[in-house]
């Protein structure tokens, strides 16, 4: 079975559902084939950065109800740079240097580094400066890592999407409201134009398309004139208003988060249509809770190709889903460029065939 090894495994980036399915198949895989150690390094790479590194031994009973559960029981962080770290006095440092100390203190082999195309450029560059035995596995309820047809988190995240829409679809029935439902999904629109198209929207905008409130408001009437009263919108939260504006919300410490153009949208289309509009955003709860079969699949088969890399010493790879397979690509490929929607792609010309309005 070849040479004994100690691995390393960390959840980087914002949680979603599939983190712990992946954690459990990678134990699985290290310790039950190949007779490994696996450590588990707490909240990212934070946890190389302390001493001790912060890391526990995972074995297949640590592991075991792993499957269905929500989160990551490493915990993660989407915050602290290592590349400019800030300190308590206010300074920022780069810390990387600490990092690969963490690593060779840990005394590891090789890391498996989940996490999305932010995660893994710093992973990357960090392994590259030390010399780490680096595999990725990518995850985001974006699904906007560069290659992979699929990441950890999405499907789990349109399942929920999709799921509010097919409730919202009643209440919206009974008031004959437009309901609005805004979605995350960063820069891209996957998650909308999936779970929009799965939950039988007639109104879908991603960033990836520019709209026109009055094609909005056309699609509205037309619904009414086929004896709909109801219409449901999905929107992804980084459209921008039909100006062009970047719709932000800042919190009283001055912090800014994507936000708000479901709202903006409500209030457009109640002047342009006096139809009666309600928005419900979706928010973190696309991140939480038990990943879909699909996505525990996926997980699984990530986090055993994952090992077999190691196994077979091949690094700076990241595991990608592609027609129907696993295949491993050098991870600068795929953190090259982000992947958005393809606007002549097969579900934005399915969205078209059904008649959904894309705004434009
Ligand atoms: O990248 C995943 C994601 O959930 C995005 O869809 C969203 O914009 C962002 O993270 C939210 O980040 P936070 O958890 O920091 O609020």
């Amino acid at each position: 079975m070849g040479e004994h090894k100690r691995i390393g495994i960390l959840t980087s980036g914002g949680d979603c559902a599939g983190l712990n399915a992946v954690i459990r198949a990678v134990v699985y895989r290290a310790t039950g084939t190949y007779h490994w150690e696996v450590l588990g390094i707490r909240q990212a790479t934070n946890g190389l950065l302390v001493r001790p590194p912060d890391a526990i031994c995972l074995d297949i009973e640590k592991v075991d109800h792993l499957l269905t559960a929500g989160g990551t029981m490493l915990g993660t962080t989407n915050k602290g740079d290592p590349f400019a770290f800030p300190m308590p006095d206010g300074s920022l440092r780069d810390r990387t240097v600490d990092i690969i100390e963490g690593y060779h203190q840990l005394g590891l082999d090789a890391l498996i580094g989940i996490g999305g195309d932010g995660s893994l450029a710093i992973l990357r560059r960090i392994a590259q400066q030390g010399n780490l035995n680096l595999v990725a596995i990518p995850k985001t309820i974006d699904n906007d890592v560069g290659i992979t047809e699929r990441s950890i988190g999405f499907d789990t995240a349109v399942n929920i999407a999709t799921e509010a829409l097919d409730r919202l679809h009643f209440t919206a029935a009974s008031h004959s409201r437009v309901m609005i439902v805004e979605v995350m999904g960063r820069d891209a629109g996957h998650i909308a134009i999936s779970a929009g198209i799965a939950g039988g929207a007639d109104v879908i905008l991603i960033p990836e398309i520019s709209y026109k409130l009055s094609n909005i408001c056309d699609k509205i009437r037309e619904r009414q004139e086929q004896g709909r009263n109801y219409c449901l919108i999905v929107v992804a939260e980084s459209v921008r208003t039909e100006e062009g504006e970047q719709m932000m919300q800042i919190n009283r410490l001055g912090q800014k988060r994507l936000g708000g153009i479901g709202q903006y949208l409500a209030d457009a289309i109640s002047i342009c249509s006096g139809a009666e509009t309600r928005v419900t955003v979706l928010g973190h709860i696309q991140r939480g809770g038990t990943p879909s079969p699909l996505e525990r699949l996926i997980a699984s088969a990530f986090g055993v190709a994952a090992v077999d890399l190691i196994a077979e010493g091949k690094y700076d790879q990241m595991v990608t889903w592609q027609k129907r397979e696993v295949v491993s690509v050098p991870l600068a490929d795929a953190i090259a460029k982000y992947r958005v929607v393809e606007s002549d792609g097969t579900l934005v010309k399915t969205a078209r065939g059904l008649g959904i309005c894309l705004g434009d």
